[in-house]
């Protein structure tokens, strides 16, 4: 089969189609023939080398890609499922090694597995699941109860867009940042209310709630600048790994969407929201597997709304 991998990390140039044999279910695993795979910020940090705990310097060839949809193929041995060969699904990855959604088969955990939703086609379907699942884990992560107020930074990004969706979703107030030309985007996610990104965010959200949000996820990193702005004893859910104590027994969180990878009732969960509107699978571009590094220049360069997807 053949994969889009790397063998040392480095500039995009470093994606090259890669032959690799075919890898078969084990026991509990499905096989998929993957024909989409989405391009997310953790893919360029990984072929870059800059991943937190990556092994990418290890010598061989290392797949990224975090997000499959295609078509079922092959059921493992002891594996328990209401899908069937020849299903659309959709799945999440996690990249080790030749492992990774870069691939034009892959073999997971059938607890990594759903059912992709009925109506979108596989490059859709593969920009739900591991943005969708985090988003998921941030707000199971806040626990608000309805009627909350949460910020979400970001807002305009693949994670953020469905933080917004599912905290709606949830009963929450939702407070989202955007800049100027996002700010209908951002609206249209079902966002309460629009304030404009960057360093005023925090300035402007504490003069619409001068007792602090209940909570934040902070897709954009703002990390201590957003404290200002979160009542006291808050959550700030993090993204890529910030765990600082702060000021006014407000909490840090990280957030791995990993702990989300073998949670089957909420990916399908997810499914069911694309098939209801509930979230908007959006795409920004398609490329051929080939044209890899073009697809991480892009999504390195930022303004990408929506998800860059590699075809397979
Ligand atoms: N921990 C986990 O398990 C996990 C899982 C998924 C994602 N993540 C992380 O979550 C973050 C968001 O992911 P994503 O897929 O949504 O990324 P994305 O689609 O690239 O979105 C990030 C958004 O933030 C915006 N942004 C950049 N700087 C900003 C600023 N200073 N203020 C406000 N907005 C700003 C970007 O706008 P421009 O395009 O204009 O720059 C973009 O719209 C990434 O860091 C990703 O690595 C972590």
């Amino acid at each position: 089969m053949r994969v889009v991998g790397f063998h040392q990390p480095g500039e995009p140039e470093v994606l090259e189609v890669i032959d690799l044999p075919d890898p078969s279910p084990s026991e509990g695993e499905v096989r998929i023939r993957v024909h989409a795979a989405s391009v997310n910020p953790t893919d360029t940090s990984l072929r870059s080398g800059k991943s937190i705990g990556s092994s990418d310097e290890e010598p061989g060839v290392h797949v990224p890609g975090m997000d499959a949809a295609g078509v079922l193929e092959e059921i493992g041995d002891g594996v328990e499922t209401d899908l069937s060969v020849g299903d659309h699904v959709m799945a999440i990855v996690t990249p080790s090694g030749t492992h990774g959604a870069y691939s034009e088969h892959i073999v997971v955990p059938i607890e990594s597995v759903a059912l992709a939703p009925r109506g979108f086609n596989h490059v859709q379907a593969a920009t739900l699941p591991m943005n969708g699942l985090t988003a998921r884990l941030a707000l199971d992560t806040l626990a608000l109860e309805a009627g909350s107020v949460l910020a979400v930074t970001g807002a305009a990004g693949t994670m953020g867009g469905y933080a917004i969706q599912l905290a709606k979703k949830d009963g929450l107030t939702v407070v989202a940042d955007a800049k100027e030309d996002d700010e209908e985007r951002v609206a249209g996610l079902g966002a309460d209310l629009v304030l404009r990104r960057g360093d005023e965010f925090p300035r402007l959200l504490q003069e619409q709630y001068p007792d602090g949000v209940n909570g934040v996820i902070d897709g954009a990193l703002m990390l201590e600048k957003i404290v200002p702005a979160v009542r006291d004893g808050g959550t700030i859910i993090t993204v890529r790994g910030h765990d600082e104590p702060a000021e006014r027994d407000i909490t840090f969180k990280p957030i791995w969407v990993a702990d989300y990878s073998r949670a089957p009732g909420k990916l399908d969960a997810l499914r069911q929201h694309a098939e209801d509107g509930t979230v908007t699978l959006q795409v920004a571009d398609t490329f051929p597997k080939d044209q890899a590094p073009e697809a991480h220049r892009r999504q390195e360069a930022g303004g990408v709304r929506g998800r860059l997807v590699l075809e397979f």
